[in-house]
């Protein structure tokens, strides 16, 4: 009810009060018409983490994945599989969906073979969304390991891409990770990598959820585009098609050279990795199991910069969503969205919880959730850039050992779920489909509200003034279409009319917040009320916070200018104070809602646009080119690549990542 009279009140106050004063005090104690956001709810979280399921665009802005899905490569999808040797590839190895991928891996020595697969049938996969082929130990892989280990405390602190033997003081070689038997005689920089494919593929065959011609038969992970680890190469599931000697001839004149990480690599000097860089990337299929040595194009391949190009490339064109616009991300493998695994399922008591003792310490958040602003309009605004980029910085580093066995459980069901036979169990509603529609429908209005809501109307003249609040009017008439109905009122009645208890106001906010309710929701499995129940929050918040947005700009249009013969107001007017004040309120209100939502990667786009010819440029590990190698001195999670990721920082990394820029093949990567 208070809320009621404080809205009458404002609403009033446009005729009423002439004292700006008055007025702001008023305005101030009318915050709570919109709904309190908890930034310690899940919901956002699981939301966006959701939408960003197979995209590429998405999964770069936050590497860190946190969610284990069922899915399926199509039949008839061409897989690629380079290597060093005229060798049959041994099981588990990878595959990747673009030969450009496969190419630059193992395509450039001289004696690199390309093996083309084509699925015969739909096969069952396991994806781990973020950053998960990334070969750093900076929460990339966190969700693979955890369902390895069962737990943080077991995961072992040992890097994703090995570091070449290390011989004692006196010369001695001294054995350590990355070597392929007990004697430390094959060395394999991917020693982890290999660990880390048997043992997923021994999860799927440990519980008979998959094996050579059926159920599930590989995992899908990205880096630059996606990749496959296919654990029987003797599957019938993917039948070979063409086996090419690709080792094209090298330039005459130039003398040969190995890449510089290379030969630090296979010198066995370790510490010289930390300087000047550590690998801009792995060395993957057919890498040596002994001796031998991945060999990159180098100087002496005609191809060696197109071919880092073209990698860049064919990730970019696995993007999906771009500045709210609906792209397709990986479309040949499909998600199973009824058995999504989430870490910040509220099942994970432990993991759920360090996460937010540690956030209401970064951010400052209260008990419930709660985020008050700093009172200087920069800080706030830094610091409502830190909370919208604030998953980027989330790890699942406190899995618990009753979490990990609920995670080991219930990955396990929802992968059996999704084996055909049990699928009746499903609803058969498209949650990656759901979260993009509410993406594409509010994603861009949002941004566009924030923007034209941005307006300071003391500047504006004549219409001007008239012509600004319809623009966001507009913008904001848009999103109510389906579910407002006008009420009937008159100049006396119109405050009361479009209050934000009015019937019709409420009426409309649960027609928006349900949008996409589901007919039996009782009958949903598991996960799918908890993917539900995220995209409830998310709407509710959404909805909530856009109606009194609406309904204030309705209620300023409709008593001030809604008559086309009214003349424009003078410029001393309070009408431009009271105009300015609605506007500035509404403006923090969708800020908020933009830091809460988190689709900071929708929110950032190359500006200017790219002409044909160029895409829109991101640093992508690890075709990112070498400024993203320097890192630091190793450890501190960031061995082999990236500073450690700061909150709503620009390290060097992020000054690419947040002013991404349009780049052709000539200019790659940016200088
Ligand atoms: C905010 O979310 C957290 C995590 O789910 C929960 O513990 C807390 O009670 C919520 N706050 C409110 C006000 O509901
Ligand atoms: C792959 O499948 C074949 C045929 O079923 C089997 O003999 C072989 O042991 C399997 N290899 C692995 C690594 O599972
Ligand atoms: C593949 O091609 C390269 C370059 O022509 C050649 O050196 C190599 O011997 C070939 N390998 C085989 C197995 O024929
Ligand atoms: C993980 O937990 C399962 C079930 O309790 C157990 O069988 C397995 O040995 C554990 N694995 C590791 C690496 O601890
Ligand atoms: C390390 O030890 C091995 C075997 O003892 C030796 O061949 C190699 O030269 C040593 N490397 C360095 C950098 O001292
Ligand atoms: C390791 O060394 C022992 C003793 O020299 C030998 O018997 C064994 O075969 C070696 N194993 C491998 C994998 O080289
Ligand atoms: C938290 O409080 C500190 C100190 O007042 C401030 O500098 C920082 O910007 C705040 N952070 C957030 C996310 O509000
Ligand atoms: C609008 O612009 C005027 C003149 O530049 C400035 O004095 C005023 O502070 C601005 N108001 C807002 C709300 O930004
Ligand atoms: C619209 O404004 C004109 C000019 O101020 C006025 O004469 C007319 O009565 C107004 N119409 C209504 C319906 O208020
Ligand atoms: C790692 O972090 C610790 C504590 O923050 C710091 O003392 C140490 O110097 C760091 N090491 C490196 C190699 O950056």
């Amino acid at each position: 009810m208070r809320q009621y009279i404080l809205l009458e009140l404002l609403a009033l106050s446009t005729i009423i009060l002439t004292d700006a004063q008055e007025l702001q005090h008023v305005l101030a104690d009318s915050t709570d018409r919109f709904p309190r956001l908890n930034f310690s709810s899940p919901s956002p979280l699981i939301f966006h983490s959701t939408f960003g399921l197979l995209q590429q665009w998405t999964n770069t802005f936050f590497p860190n994945g946190h969610t284990i899905a069922p899915c399926t490569i199509a039949k008839n999808t061409n897989l690629y599989h380079a290597r060093g040797d005229g060798s049959f590839p041994p099981s588990p190895e990878w595959f990747g969906l673009d030969a450009e991928m496969s190419y630059f891996i193992a395509g450039a020595m001289p004696d690199s073979h390309l093996l083309t697969y084509r699925t015969t049938k739909n096969v069952k996969c396991v994806y781990f969304d973020g950053t998960s082929a990334s070969l750093m130990d900076d929460g990339s892989m966190d969700a693979q390991m955890l369902l390895l280990h069962n737990n943080s405390a077991n995961v072992p602190d040992r890097p994703a891409f090995s570091p070449p033997p290390r011989n004692d003081t006196n010369g001695r070689h001294l054995c350590g990770h990355g070597y392929a038997d007990d004697n430390c005689t094959h060395w394999n920089p991917l020693q982890a990598e290999y660990d880390r494919a048997s043992g997923l593929c021994d999860f799927i065959k440990e519980k008979n959820l998959g094996g050579p011609g059926w159920g599930f038969e590989g995992v899908v992970r990205m880096n630059a585009a996606f990749e496959l680890i296919w654990c029987n190469f003797s599957s019938p599931s993917a039948k070979l098609v063409s086996w090419l000697n690709v080792s094209a001839p090298l330039l005459d004149g130039v003398e040969s050279e190995r890449r510089p990480w290379e030969l630090k690599l296979f010198s066995g000097a370790a510490e010289d990795l930390t300087e000047p860089g550590p690998p801009t990337g792995p060395p993957r299929e057919g890498a040596p199991s002994g001796g031998g040595g991945t060999r990159w194009p180098g100087r002496d391949h005609p191809f060696q910069s197109y071919s880092i190009y073209e990698w860049f490339h064919a990730a970019a064109k696995r993007y999906g969503f771009m500045g709210s616009f609906p792209g397709r991300g990986e479309a040949r493998v499909r998600i199973d969205s009824c058995g999504l695994f989430t870490f910040h399922e509220p099942a994970l008591k432990h993991q759920v919880h360090a996460r937010i003792e540690q956030e209401r310490k970064l951010y400052n958040l209260t008990a419930p959730g709660y985020w008050t602003s700093p009172e200087d309009e920069n800080d706030r605004q830094a610091a409502l850039t830190k909370l919208m980029r604030r998953r980027r910085m989330q790890r699942a580093t406190a899995v618990g050992a009753t979490d990990g066995l609920y995670m080991r459980a219930e990955v396990e069901d929802r992968m059996r779920t999704a084996l055909e036979v049990a699928a009746e169990a499903c609803s058969g509603i498209d949650w990656l489909l759901t979260t993009e529609e509410i993406v594409a429908s509010f994603g861009g209005d949002l941004y566009d509200m924030s923007t034209t809501l941005s307006a300071n109307v003391s500047l504006l003249e004549g219409q001007e003034l008239r012509s600004r609040v319809a623009r966001v009017r507009e913008v904001l008439h848009g999103r109510w279409i389906p579910f407002y109905e006008y009420p009937r009122y008159t100049a006396d009645s119109l405050n009361t009319a479009f209050a934000l208890f009015a019937p019709e106001s409420q009426q409309a906010l649960a027609r928006c917040k349900t949008q996409y309710a589901p007919f039996d929701l009782s009958g949903l499995p598991a996960s799918e009320q908890t993917t539900y129940a995220a995209v409830a929050e998310v709407l509710g918040a959404i909805c909530g916070t856009l109606l009194p947005v609406f309904l204030s700009l309705e209620q300023l249009w409709l008593a001030n200018f809604n008559n086309v013969s009214t003349p424009p107001p003078e410029a001393t007017s309070p009408l431009y104070a009271d105009a300015q004040l609605v506007l500035s309120r509404n403006k923090r209100a969708i800020e908020e809602l933009m830091a809460w939502l988190g689709w900071a990667d929708q929110w950032t786009s190359c500006t200017p646009g790219c002409v044909i010819g160029q895409v829109c440029y991101i640093p992508i590990w690890p075709t990112g080119g070498m400024q993203m190698g320097r890192g630091g001195p190793p450890g501190n999670g960031t061995r082999y690549g990236y500073p450690p990721r700061q909150p709503g920082g620009m390290d060097h990394t992020q000054e690419y990542l947040w002013e991404p820029r349009c780049v052709d093949a000539e200019h790659y990567p940016p200088e």
